[in-house]
């Protein structure tokens, strides 16, 4: 029995030696050690042992038991260890690696435009007004001072939804709105950008969709000199600080007197060069003041209340600021030109 017990030992130290898992390592732990396992087996064949042999044999499987259980226990700590080596290896970041690259946005240039003459005016106190995109005629040209047939609505060839329903064909409407609105005729001062729509074929200078940015001033005593300053101001702060403005009459019926601006030319500085054409001026927008029709039509008693207003197209201003030469790269989501500004 002695010898039984020896050489069953070492084949189990063996065993152990070789585990690799702990499932490994539990089955054979109950295949040893468990109810049914042999060292128990030796337990009941004690009684056919000797009397006097007895305490020897029985001491003997209790050691040889807890020497087995002691080696199991170490085992298990050394695979446990080698189970968390082996995950650490495994899930190893190499840090040196380059990363995943992401594409980061950026805003289009015509928002771009908008937000530089929009913190231009309100810098001079404006507020930032919004229409809707489909307006009603009334709006959109009546009120403006351009009754059915006026032969002005010539100049904009619109897109109407209904009969008095249209994609607006300017932000001058708003003026419109923005005068109805204030019913108790406080001074107002007011810009608003937005799309408007024109029933264009896309080429090189034309888009059936652009946007504008109009400004209105109405007040008591709103001047033309003020609106000379205001368009100085602006020049300067959209094309440097050394160019000047020329004002040259011109009509819209919503103004009277009409003016178109032109800039001193900041490529030649006003000599003349094919920026220009020749001229040392560019012409940048249309403004004037506010018609007393469209005051008189809103509302507004045209001998106590005056105003001035202009209108410009953000694309042209970003054209000629970037010199870019084809209004549909502003539409045709080109990463390549979009990701230049
Ligand atoms: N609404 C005009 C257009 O679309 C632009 C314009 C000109 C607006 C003169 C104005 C203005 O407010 O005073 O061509």
């Amino acid at each position: 029995m002695e010898k039984k017990i020896k050489s069953l030992q070492l084949e189990v130290e063996k065993k152990i030696k070789d585990l690799k898992s702990i499932s490994d390592l539990n089955q054979l732990k109950s295949e040893y050690l468990g109810r049914k396992s042999v060292f128990n087996n030796f337990m009941k064949e004690l009684k056919d042992v000797a009397k006097e042999d007895k305490p020897k044999i029985g001491q003997m499987i209790n050691e040889a038991k807890q020497s087995i259980a002691k080696l199991f226990d170490i085992a298990k700590g050394t695979i446990e260890v080698k189970i968390v080596e082996k995950k650490l290896k495994s899930e190893t970041v190499d840090v040196t690696l380059p990363g995943k690259s992401f594409n980061q946005g950026s805003k289009h240039l015509i928002s771009q435009v908008i937000e530089e003459v929009e913190d231009i005016f309100i810098g001079l106190g404006y507020t930032v007004k919004e229409g809707p995109e489909v307006e009603s005629d009334e709006y959109n040209f009546e009120m403006l001072n351009l009754p059915k047939n006026h032969p002005a609505r010539d100049m904009q060839d619109s897109l109407y939804i209904s009969e008095d329903r249209l994609l607006r064909t300017h932000t001058s409407p708003v003026q419109v709105r923005s005068l109805l609105e204030n019913s108790k005729h406080e001074p107002m001062k007011i810009i608003c950008p937005g799309k408007v729509y024109r029933k264009d074929d896309d080429d090189q200078t034309h888009s059936h969709q652009f946007v504008q940015i109009e400004a209105l001033v109405v007040d008591e005593k709103a001047s033309l000199a003020d609106l000379k300053g205001t368009l100085l101001f602006l020049a300067r702060k959209l094309f440097g600080e050394q160019r000047e403005i020329r004002l040259r009459p011109s009509y819209f019926p919503f103004t009277e007197p009409s003016v178109e601006v032109d800039v001193s030319c900041y490529k030649c500085n006003g000599v003349g060069c094919s920026m220009c054409k020749g001229t040392g001026w560019i012409e940048i927008l249309g403004a004037g003041m506010v018609n007393n029709n469209v005051l008189e039509s809103a509302g507004y008693d045209s001998n106590k209340f005056q105003g001035f207003a202009l209108g410009m197209g953000v694309e042209r201003i970003a054209i000629l600021k970037y010199g870019i030469d084809d209004i549909r790269a502003f539409y045709t989501n080109d990463l390549r030109f979009n990701k230049q500004f």
